[in-house]
């Protein structure tokens, strides 16, 4: 710990406003970030804290065709929803903005124009995936494909989430789009290129051999593999209508590519907020003392410690983020948390449920924190962690030593006796909690620090358990007068203590224990109140009058974690019932279009499955006419020896096209049975229903 304040410019994750936030949102980047900002100020140093809507972007986009309104309209609604789902679980932003505010524009516009005048850019005509039905550039999450290095076949256009590499719309094997579902095909644009590449070497000494040892692991590895497989130029530009003009010439008709405008983001926010105090927003990015931390969830990696420092070094006005403190993935009940398959737990549907209990939430998803793998959040261990911990161990303290105050002394602090060898260690136990808490919040590890925090309080617990005051209070008063008073002191520290992981209990209990003096107000200054527990003799003294016992925490019942998990029941139904829905019937074919199809039986002669993906098979077929290889999606339900002399209908005149560098001449018929596994055209198979499409 130390006492000499300094400026911090923290920053969160911008959400995209394509829909409200879940759990995963709050355990991965929120809680955490707040926790330390939290934890900053109350030390005294100088904190802004920023984040904002991320308002442009395909998401928002893809969201907005699908509700038939304008992409304003969603992000106008969701940033609502998402602000009050901040504001309700206590995340301290200093500012909350919008990528749609006019100072964000004229932000990313002026850094743009300021690295095209310095020349920083590469201009190029290339040859882009087009959606000719849609009429329209496919980038980013307009496009989904296989991922040339893992082989995940959901990645998309910018980047692949699975194994987090940041991919060029082009690179993708297999492209189709999102809008339509048809194949890209290839058309010229011109574009601004941010080259990488030439900012290798400054990567690798910066952060692979300079935060070797103080960046998280996660964080350090993966941005060690990008730099072994070589950065390539990204795009910065895009051919689309909703985001940041292209304020050069030549940028008619394009925007700004969403990741290059959100992180900017982050320096608006504190513009926005600097103008509203009265402040100078300069220092916070420029100046060398001031400390730039990102909190993000892994799937920004690339962007936060790649793409945007080189944004910022290029640009050559702002520091460099001193640490990325990226989280892993939170899983639910087991199951990835997805939005668009409502496998989630909303801010807001929480709070209805459990209302005033969002310290609960926090606490949960801190001690289950993903913070160096992914994690899961289960109803079970929820419930577990709320009634064993907060309710019996933190609670249950708190409610014995303000009970007791006022039941024996009217709620007056009492004047101690001499310290028994107990009291004397307890006291020093007690005061190496800051310093404990303190140093697993600095390498942030908030999992640890808040385990810590519960210590603490279970050292009272114990305290008061081995020291019975309750039973003694009719033979030794005077001996019941010291051990109240140290149990007030410990409470005293864990309402101080507590502030950053469980804000609403920690106020609750400054209220209880009457906070109010200038003495023990959560103030920084030249010790702040948190290294007070650990310097002074006493937080609460003598004589001290605190006020009448609250509950902090509640027991939650089996009915009500039942109500959770029927409630993911029904998701689970309604997910596999969409799922069997019929496809609609496809626009009438005539009669020339079915013959323009030139259908063949074949037999299969070979088959392998193609090395580093999961779904395709290579596989030769001889249909009649010559022997051709023909690439199916079947690896997951068939073993190459099993296919080989099956007859199967093979679409002969189909265009030919690459799939991983091999050419694919036709295509295999194939149809799903109910159990979902992909199976060769026979209608009369097991499981084969009506109203199955053949593809
Ligand atoms: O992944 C996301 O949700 C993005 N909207 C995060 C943006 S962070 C930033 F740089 F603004
Ligand atoms: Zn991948």
């Amino acid at each position: 710990m130390s006492n000499t304040p300094k400026r911090y410019t923290i920053t969160a994750a911008l959400p995209y406003t394509n829909g409200p936030i879940h759990i995963g949102h709050l355990a991965g980047v929120y809680v955490p970030a707040d926790i330390y900002a939290r934890y900053l100020r109350m030390q005294g140093n100088d904190v802004a804290f920023v984040c904002g809507s991320d308002e442009h972007g395909v998401p928002i986009t893809i969201k907005a065709k699908k509700e038939g309104v304008t992409p304003q309209d969603i992000v106008d609604k969701y940033d609502g929803v998402i602000r009050q789902s901040f504001k309700d679980f206590g995340v301290s932003f200093n500012n909350y903005s919008r990528t749609s505010a006019k100072v964000h524009h004229d932000t990313a516009s002026a850094f743009f124009k300021k690295m095209y005048d310095d020349g920083k850019f590469i201009e190029e005509t290339t040859q882009q995936l087009y959606d000719e039905k849609a009429g329209q550039f496919l980038a980013d999450r307009f496009v989904t494909g296989t991922c040339p290095k893992c082989g995940n076949e959901e990645a998309y256009g910018d980047q692949c989430e699975s194994c987090g590499t940041s991919l060029n719309a082009t690179d993708l094997i297999n492209p189709k789009s999102a809008i339509t579902g048809e194949v890209p095909t290839l058309k010229e644009t011109r574009h601004w290129f941010l080259p990488l590449d030439q900012y290798q070497e400054w990567l690798d000494e910066w952060i692979v051999k300079g935060h070797a040892h103080d960046w998280k692991s996660n964080v350090h590895g993966q941005v060690k593999s990008w730099l072994n497989d070589g950065l390539r130029a990204r795009a910065v530009t895009r051919d689309l209508d909703w985001g940041i003009p292209v304020p050069v010439e030549g940028g008619d008709g394009k925007v700004l590519y969403v990741w290059f405008d959100a992180p900017i983001g982050y320096i608006s926010s504190t513009k926005e907020w600097a103008e509203r105090e009265g402040k100078d927003w300069e220092p916070y990015w420029k100046d060398e003392n001031t400390k730039l931390v990102h909190f993000i969830g892994k799937d920004n990696i690339v962007f936060h410690c790649i793409i945007f420092p080189v944004m910022l070094k290029a640009h050559g006005d702002y520091i460099l983020p001193e640490n990325v403190p990226a989280n892993e993935f939170l899983n639910l009940e087991g199951k990835k948390l997805s939005t668009s398959k409502n496998w989630a737990v909303w801010l807001h549907e929480y709070l209805e449920d459990f209302p005033n209990q969002q310290d609960v939430l926090r606490y949960v998803l801190t001690a289950n924190a993903p913070e160096a793998k992914d994690n899961d959040f289960t109803w079970k261990d929820f419930q577990a962690r709320n009634n064993n911990e907060l309710v019996a161990v933190f609670g249950n303290f708190i409610n014995r030593v303000v009970v007791l105050t006022n039941k024996y002394y009217s709620g007056i602090l009492p004047e101690p006796n001499k310290y028994t060898k107990v009291d004397e260690q307890t006291i020093a136990e007690l005061k190496a909690y800051p310093a404990v808490i303190a140093s697993s919040i600095e390498k942030y590890r908030f999992r640890e620090a808040q385990g810590e925090l519960m210590n603490l309080a279970r050292l009272g617990n114990k305290y008061l358990a081995d020291e019975e005051p309750w039973k003694i209070i009719k033979t030794d008063e005077e001996r019941v007068k010291t051990v109240m008073y140290v149990a007030l002191q410990i409470a005293s520290a864990l309402a101080t203590l507590s502030e950053p992981f469980l804000p609403f209990t920690s106020a609750k209990l400054q209220k209880m224990l009457n906070f109010t003096d200038t003495e023990n107000k959560l103030s920084g200054g030249e010790y702040s109140q948190w290294d007070k527990i650990a310097t002074r003799d006493s937080l609460l003294p003598a004589g001290h009058q605190i006020n009448k016992a609250e509950l902090l925490f509640s027991k939650i019942e089996d009915t009500q974690i039942q109500e959770q998990l029927d409630k993911l029941e029904a998701t689970k139904t309604a997910n596999a019932a969409k799922e069997k829905e019929v496809e609609p019937q496809k626009k009438t074919a005539t009669f020339e279009d079915f013959t323009k199809m030139d259908l063949r039986v074949g037999t299969i002669i070979e088959a392998h499955k193609m090395p580093k993906t999961k779904k395709l098979m290579v596989i030769k077929v001889d249909t009649g006419l010559n022997q051709r290889t023909v690439v199916s999606g079947i690896a997951e339900h068939y073993k190459a020896e099993e296919i080989i002399g099956k007859k199967v209908t093979v679409l002969a005149n189909l265009a030919p096209r690459k799939l991983r560098g091999v050419e694919s001449e036709g295509m295999i018929l194939m149809t799903e049975n109910a159990a979902g596994k992909l199976v060769f055209v026979n209608p009369d198979e097991d499981g084969v229903e009506p109203g199955t499409t053949i593809n």
